[in-house]
C-alpha cells in the first residue's frame, strides 16, 4: 500500500505517469449519463456525513506560485476517504488526471473530484488586466479572452475557474479595483455576462470549457475606507442598483456557480447572510447552481463577532446557502457537530451535497471524469499562436488614450531618436499583473521591446531606467538621454504589486520615485508621451498638464510591448475608454459619474455655498467614458423614434458618427438617460447603452439603441423595481462629461419589473 501511494505521489509531482486502462477500471454505474437526478439521489442515500461533508470541502493542492506541491501521500489518503470534494491551486494535464483516478477508483462512492483555480484574465497565454480589458468598451475581447483562457486551463485538466469578478467599485484606493469592470453596473453587467459566455461556451460538459465561478457576491467593491475585507455600510438601494446587477447578469449568462464575499453589509457578512445568498440569489431570482465561500471565509465568521466557535460558523454559512467550504475546513471538522444538536441542518447540507454533485453532473465528470486530461491537446493548446494573436488585439483595444496634443500621435514614419524612459518599460513581471495563472513573464515581450521593433529602420531607442537603487545617477542619466533625443516616451505609473488583493493604498497617486522621474523629464525641453502603467485609476494632474499625450496602458499581458507599439506608430488607432473615473487626488474619491442630485448643486463659483471641494474643481481628471482616437469622429443627428414610450415597446434612440479626419479612429457612442422627477431622486445620469465603432476616413456610421422601461427602473422602498411615468433626458456622448446631444422622451405609464435595471442589455444596431 506504502509503494503504491509513493508511486502516485511521485507521478502527480512529476506529472508523467501513464495511466492507462483507467476508464476500463472504474465502475460503470457511477458513469451512467441516464436519469442523472436519480444517480445523485442515491449517491446522496449511500454517503455518510462524513463522506458529505467531504463533498463541500475544497482544499488547496498547491499554493498559487508552487501548483501541485501540497498533494502529497497524506493528501492522497483523503481523497480515497471521500473528505475532499474539490482542489484549487492545482494544475496539469497529466497530474491532476492521476489525482482524479485515484478519487473515481479508489474512493468507496467514486465521485469525481472539482479541480479549480483563478484563472482571471489568461491561463497560460496572458491577456490584459480585467479593468483593461472592460477599458476596451467591447464585450468580445472579455468574450475572446474568457474562451481561450477556458480552453487553455481545461486542457490542463481544470474545471472551474473563480472568475469572472464582477465587483463594482467607485473606490480605487481598493487594490482590486484592478480585477474588475470598474465604477457602472451597466458597463460591469454587459462585462460580466461576455465573460461568462467565454469560460462556459454553449456546453459545460465539453472538454473546451469551464464553469464560472461569479465573485465575490455582495458588496464587496464597497469596503469602507477602500481597505481590502473592510465593511460595506451601504444602503439597501445601493446594494441593489449598483453592487448586484452585474452578478445577476452572469445569472442570466448561466453561471454555474458563485463565490461569496468575504466582508459584510452593514454588520452582516454575505457568508453567513441567508437573506442575501438564499433569500436574494436563489429564491428571488432563481439561481440553481452551487455557491462556494472565499478562502477561510466561513472561520472568519467568528472574527466578524456573529459566531463564537467554529460549528456555530459552519451552521450559519451552510443555513444561508453556502454550499462549498474553501479552505476553511469548518464544514469537514465542525458541521457534524452542529448538525447532531441541530439535525434540521441536514436538510440545509443535503442540498449543498446536492449542489455539489450537480456541478460536477454538469460538466459532464460522472459520464467522463477524464474528459480534461489529454496530454497531447494541453501541449498544442497552450499559447497556441491564434491565443498570442488575440492576446496583442485586446491588448491593442484596452489602451486609453487620455490626451494627445497637437496630434503628437501617431508617431508615423520618423526618423526620430526616442528615449524609452522608466524602470516600468523593462518590467515584463508587472504586465502579468494581478493573478497570472501560469503565465510566464519570459514570455511577456516588455514595452521596450515592442517600441524597438515597432520603430521602424530610420529610428534609433535608447532606453534609461532613471530609477535604480544601485545606481545613484541613473535619474542624471535618464535626463541627459532625453536632451539627446527628439522624443521621449516616458513609461510611468504602479508596478503591478501596488494593485491586487491585500493591495489597497491611501495615495493614489504616482509613487515617490516615479513622481520624482516624472518631473524631471517633464521639465526637459522635449515632447514627452507618457505611457501610464497601473491597475487603478491614478491621481496624475501633473502628467495631465505637462505631458504631450497620455495612453493609459495599464497591465497588457504578454503582448505589452507590440500593442502599445501598434498604437503609437499607427498601425492601429486607440480607442478605449475609462471604465472608472480618474479622480484629481484621492481626497475625492469614492468618486462616481452617477451620482445623485444635490440641492445645492456643485457651481465653481467659491462665494456660493454649494456641493463642492474649496480647494479642487468638481470635475473629475478624467470622467468616466473618457478616451481620444485618431480621426476625428463627429456625433450628429440624434433622433428618437417617438416622444413617448409605454410600457411593453423599447424606445428607438439613434445618432450618427462621421469620421471627418484624414486617419481611421474609432469612436464609443454612449447612451445616458435621466428620470427628472421621480418619488425616489435619480441619478444624474445613468449608463443604458454603447457601441464601440472603428471608422476609416469620411465614413460614416448610425447607431440605433432600443432602452425597454424596465431599464428605467429604480429599486422601490418595498423593494420593487418600479418605472414611474414622467419625463426622462436623453444623453448621448462620448464621456459622461462630453455630452453632445440631447433630447428627452416621456414614459406614459408605471411599470412594475423583477430584473435589476442595469443588469438588461439595450438592443443595439449599426447600420
Ligand atoms: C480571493 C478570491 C480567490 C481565492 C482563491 C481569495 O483570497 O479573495 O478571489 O478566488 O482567494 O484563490
Amino acid at each position: 500500500m506504502m509503494i503504491k501511494h509513493m508511486l502516485a505521489l511521485a507521478s502527480l509531482l512529476l506529472g508523467c505517469l501513464a495511466v492507462t486502462g483507467a476508464e476500463a477500471s472504474a465502475d460503470e454505474e457511477i458513469r451512467q449519463p441516464a436519469a442523472r437526478g436519480d444517480h445523485i439521489e442515491s449517491l446522496l442515500r449511500q454517503m455518510t456525513l462524513e463522506e458529505k461533508v467531504g463533498q463541500l470541502t475544497q482544499a488547496a493542492g498547491g499554493r498559487s506560485k508552487n501548483l501541485n506541491s501540497k498533494l502529497t501521500a497524506e493528501e492522497l489518503d483523503r481523497v480515497r476517504a471521500g473528505r475532499v470534494g474539490s482542489y484549487l491551486h492545482v494544475a496539469g494535464a497529466e497530474p491532476l488526471r492521476e489525482l482524479q483516478r485515484v478519487a473515481v477508483e479508489e474512493s468507496r462512492l467514486k465521485i469525481p473530484l472539482l479541480f479549480a483555480m483563478d484563472v482571471v484574465h489568461g491561463y497560460r497565454t496572458i491577456f490584459p488586466v480585467p479593468l483593461a480589458i472592460t477599458a476596451s468598451w467591447d464585450p468580445e475581447q472579455w468574450e475572446t479572452t474568457a474562451r481561450i483562457s477556458a480552453r487553455e486551463a481545461a486542457s490542463s485538466g481544470l474545471h472551474w475557474t473563480f472568475a469572472p469578478m464582477v465587483d463594482i467599485t467607485r473606490d480605487p484606493r481598493w487594490g482590486r479595483v484592478v480585477e474588475g469592470s470598474g465604477e457602472d453596473p451597466y458597463l460591469g453587467s454587459i462585462m460580466a455576462a461576455a465573460q461568462v459566455r467565454g469560460y462556459q461556451g454553449e456546453d459545460l460538459a465539453a472538454a473546451d470549457t469551464v464553469m464560472a465561478a461569479t465573485k465575490h457576491f455582495g458588496a464587496y467593491g464597497a469596503p469602507t475606507g477602500g481597505r481590502d475585507y473592510g465593511s460595506a455600510d451601504i444602503s439597501e438601494r445601493s446594494l441593489h442598483e449598483t453592487y448586484l446587477p452585474p452578478f445577476h447578469a452572469a445569472m442570466t449568462a448561466g453561471t454555474g456557480s458563485y463565490m461569496t464575499a468575504f466582508n459584510d453589509i452593514a454588520g452582516r457578512p454575505t457568508t453567513a447572510n441567508a437573506d442575501l445568498v438564499n433569500g436574494t440569489l436563489r429564491s428571488k431570482w432563481g439561481f440553481d447552481g452551487m455557491i462556494v465561500s472565499d478562502w477561510n471565509a466561513i472561520a472568519e465568521l467568528m472574527n466578524h463577532g456573529i459566531a463564537t466557535t467554529r460549528s456555530e460558523a459552519g451552521a450559519l454559512a451552510i443555513s444561508a446557502g453556502v454550499d462549498m467550504d474553501m479552505m476553511s475546513l469548518v464544514y469537514a471538522d465542525d458541521l457534524p457537530a452542529a448538525v447532531a444538536s441541530n439535525p434540521v441542518l441536514l436538510q440545509h447540507l443535503d442540498n449543498a451535497v446536492r449542489n455539489v454533485l450537480k456541478a460536477k453532473q454538469k460538466l459532464g465528470l460522472f459520464d467522463d471524469p477524464f474528459i480534461y486530461h489529454d496530454t497531447a491537446k494541453e501541449a498544442a493548446m497552450l499559447r497556441a499562436q491564434d491565443h498570442i494573436d488575440a492576446a496583442r488585439r485586446v491588448a491593442v483595444r484596452s489602451i486609453v488614450m487620455l490626451k494627445n496634443d497637437n496630434a503628437i500621435l501617431p508617431l508615423a514614419g520618423t526618423k526620430k531618436r526616442i528615449a524609452v524612459i522608466g524602470s516600468l518599460a523593462t518590467d515584463r513581471q508587472s504586465q502579468l499583473g494581478s493573478w497570472r495563472a501560469r503565465g510566464d513573464k519570459a514570455e511577456v515581450i516588455s514595452l521596450l521591446d515592442g517600441i524597438k521593433a515597432g520603430a521602424g529602420k530610420g529610428a534609433v531607442v535608447n532606453h534609461a531606467a532613471g530609477i535604480d537603487a544601485d545606481n545613484p545617477d541613473a535619474l542624471k542619466g535618464a535626463v541627459a538621454l532625453a536632451n539627446d533625443s527628439d522624443i521621449v516616451i516616458l513609461v510611468t505609473g504602479e508596478d503591478y504589486d501596488l494593485s491586487g488583493e491585500a493591495r489597497s493604498r491611501s495615495d493614489i497617486s504616482l509613487p515617490r520615485d516615479q513622481q520624482r522621474l516624472a518631473d524631471a523629464i517633464l521639465a526637459v525641453d522635449k515632447p514627452v508621451i507618457v505611457a501610464l502603467a497601473g491597475g487603478r485609476p491614478l491621481a496624475v494632474p501633473g502628467l495631465a498638464e505637462k505631458a504631450d499625450a497620455i495612453l493609459m496602458t495599464w497591465f497588457l499581458g504578454n503582448q505589452a510591448g507590440p500593442a502599445l507599439a501598434d498604437v503609437i506608430f499607427g498601425k492601429a488607432a486607440p480607442g478605449g475608454k475609462l471604465p472608472i473615473s480618474f479622480p484629481r487626488a484621492t481626497g475625492q474619491v469614492p468618486y462616481s459619474y452617477g451620482e445623485y442630485p444635490s440641492g445645492r448643486p456643485a457651481d465653481p463659483d467659491p462665494a456660493k455655498d454649494t456641493n463642492r471641494y474649496s480647494d479642487l474643481p468638481i470635475t473629475p481628471l478624467y470622467p468616466f467614458g473618457h478616451g481620444l482616437s485618431y480621426g476625428d469622429i463627429e456625433l450628429s443627428n440624434l433622433e428618437l423614434g417617438s416622444p413617448t414610450m409605454d410600457g411593453s415597446t423599447p424606445i428607438e434612440i439613434s445618432a450618427t458618427l462621421t469620421n471627418n479626419g484624414k486617419l481611421a479612429g474609432d469612436e464609443t457612442v454612449q447612451l445616458y438617460l435621466r428620470d427628472r422627477h421621480s418619488t425616489i431622486a435619480q441619478p444624474q445620469k445613468i449608463l443604458r447603452g454603447f457601441r464601440r465603432l472603428s471608422l476609416k476616413p469620411q465614413e460614416k456610421k448610425t447607431v440605433s439603441f432600443t432602452p425597454t422601461s424596465d431599464q428605467l427602473a429604480f429599486f422601490g422602498p418595498d423593494g420593487k423595481w418600479r418605472s414611474e411615468a414622467g419625463m426622462f433626458d436623453v444623453m448621448v456622448g462620448s464621456s459622461a462629461e462630453t455630452i453632445v446631444l440631447t433630447g428627452a422622451f416621456e414614459l406614459t405609464e408605471t411599470v412594475e419589473s423583477k430584473v435589476p435595471a442595469s443588469a438588461i442589455a439595450t438592443g443595439v444596431t449599426v447600420q
